[in-house]
């Protein structure tokens, strides 16, 4: 090996990780072109993240050969790898939460005045950069921390692309992103892949494969399947090479059975972030939730379970009113929301599966300070075998899941407890095609056994499949709703932009 073939500006030759127990990356072969953008997709678990990690360097003791250029590297190390001009971004954001972002964006390389920090200059900077991903609005001195999920992507974003890499990798760059924002990012490809970087992208999203790649590599169980262009493939054909049989993503039309009213909103505000917001969803009712980024919709759902505070209104579950200060209360009471936000907000990342959980069984079934887990290994058991939570072993720690596997155990945690109101903020975030519809299984089930769910998801095909009825937000306000029959993908995207004509419902 170490001829360079023009062009190619990474090959991995036989590449193998292993981990305690699992072999993760198994021989595998791969390379990426200087202008090209070449999609690597595969099931939950594939082993994709680890094949990307290794590019960036947090391995020492992978096998195989890897060249940059033309010449064979060892990546032992993550300095190494951006002295190869690797970026990665991570598909778990790795922001650190308490900085500004211009620490974050230009950590390594603040501009400096003597010994002290150039403010000044470190704010410029960072303005530069993130007018290059369209977040020009934002105070570079203000922490990540009180960003949105979004603004926090596409940081991440900024922060790579300001050290002009040669090879970027993107690891799930659009999960947290609005249909406005994943359009953004795609022109930004375009113009990085004119300009010659060579870019990889994990997406479990399959249009967006055909919209940016040039080549696709599937894997499965840590193995290549194979490398196409795009043009000889199509969706139906990746499928089945990702999970090793032909599946379709279809949709039972469930039969729903509607009962009394569950959850009641009543003008409810929280100033700056929602106005006015009044709705019901009914026992055994799946209630969709849409807007665009910035909608409020995730505000509104932290603050019905209490994870933030209500200015005012009220909320009734059947017909009581609902007295709730925090999360504790409302889940007590039967309200649970599942966190868009898992590694930060939903879940113990070096706790076990089992933990995890379990965790909102505790309160539950904890008397005189003691905990009786026993009682609850047949939920657990239970839970890992429906949502084929992998591995299937209740004593991993969730940090070393996959992603979307870790988000199959949040959902676990509030499956749990069966809460008769389940808020579920993009449920499906970072889960392949078949975990999805194990998730909308699941989903469909708890609704079926007369609970409620507000589903809240940026993924249109799947809300209007799931939903039986849409309410839709704009601005902070509720501005419309449509019941079955009356919304489709079209409908729905039109209104949130506010260009739906119908009748406000407040
Ligand atoms: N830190 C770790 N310790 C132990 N096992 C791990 C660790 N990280 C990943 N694994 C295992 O390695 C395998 C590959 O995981 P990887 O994260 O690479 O999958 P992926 O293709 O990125 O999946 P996803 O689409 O869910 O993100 C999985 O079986 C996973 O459980
Ligand atoms: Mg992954």
């Amino acid at each position: 090996m170490g001829e360079n073939k023009s062009g190619l500006a990474l090959s991995m030759n036989h590449v193998s990780k292993r981990y305690p127990g699992t072999l993760a990356v198994d021989g595998v072969d791969f390379e990426v072109c200087s202008g090209e953008v070449h999609a690597l997709i595969g099931e939950n678990g594939a082993g994709k993240s680890t094949l990307m990690k290794m590019i960036a360097g947090s391995f020492s003791d992978y096998t195989g050969e890897i060249c940059i250029n033309g010449k064979e590297v060892r990546l032992s190390s993550p300095s190494i790898a951006k002295e190869n001009g690797i970026e990665m971004i991570y598909q778990e954001l790795s922001l650190a939460l308490s900085l500004s972002i211009a620490e974050n964006v230009l950590v390594g390389n603040l501009p400096t005045k003597g010994i002290f920090v150039d403010r000044k200059a470190m704010v410029e900077r960072t303005r530069d950069r993130l007018k290059r991903v369209g977040l020009e609005h934002l105070d570079p001195l203000m922490p990540v921390k009180d960003i949105s999920q979004h603004e926090a992507q596409l940081v991440e974003i900024a922060k790579a692309l300001g050290n002009n890499p040669c090879i970027l990798v993107m690891d799930e760059p659009t999960s947290a992103l609005s249909r406005e924002e994943v359009e953004r990012l795609f022109k930004i490809i375009d113009s990085l892949k004119k300009q010659g970087l060579a870019i990889i992208y994990i997406s479990h999203h399959l249009p967006e494969i055909f919209r940016v790649a040039d080549r696709v590599t599937v894997m499965r169980d840590g193995k290549r399947v194979g490398t196409y262009e795009i043009e000889e493939v199509n969706a139906g054909k990746l499928v089945e090479l990702m999970v090793g049989r032909s599946v379709s993503e279809f949709y039972s039309s469930r039969s729903t059975h509607l009962g009394e009213e569950m959850l009641r909103a009543e003008h409810l505000s929280r100033y700056g972030f929602f106005h006015d917001v009044s709705f019901n969803v009914r026992a055994g009712e799946i209630l969709g939730l849409y807007g665009l980024a910035g909608a409020g919709r995730s505000e509104l759902g932290r603050s019905i379970c209490g994870a933030d505070p209500i200015d005012e209104g009220e909320i009734h579950l059947k017909g009581q009113k609902l007295a709730h200060k925090n999360m504790g209360q409302a889940l007590e009471a039967g309200v649970a929301y599942l966190t868009e936000n898992r590694k930060t907000q939903g879940l113990a990342l070096r706790l076990t599966v089992g933990e995890n959980a379990l965790a909102a069984l505790i309160p539950k079934h904890t008397k005189n300070f003691f905990y009786s887990g026993k009682d609850d290994k047949p939920v657990l058991d239970r839970l890992i075998s429906d949502l084929q939570i992998y591995p299937p072993d209740p004593s991993r720690t969730v940090g070393n899941l996959s992603g979307g596997n870790q988000q199959k155990v949040l959902l676990s945690k509030w499956l749990s407890i069966s809460p008769k109101v389940l808020i579920l903020d993009e449920p499906t975030r970072g889960v392949d095609i078949g975990a999805k519809m194990i998730i909308h299984q699941a989903i469909e089930k708890l609704a079926g056994q007369g609970n409620a769910v507000i589903l809240i998801s940026s993924d249109l095909p799947e809300l209007v499949a799931m939903s039986d009825r849409v309410v839709i937000m704009r601005k902070g306000h509720l501005i419309g709703e449509m019941n079955k029959g009356e919304f489709n993908e079209e409908t729905v995207l039109l209104a949130a932009n506010g260009e739906g004509g119908f009748v406000n419902v407040n």
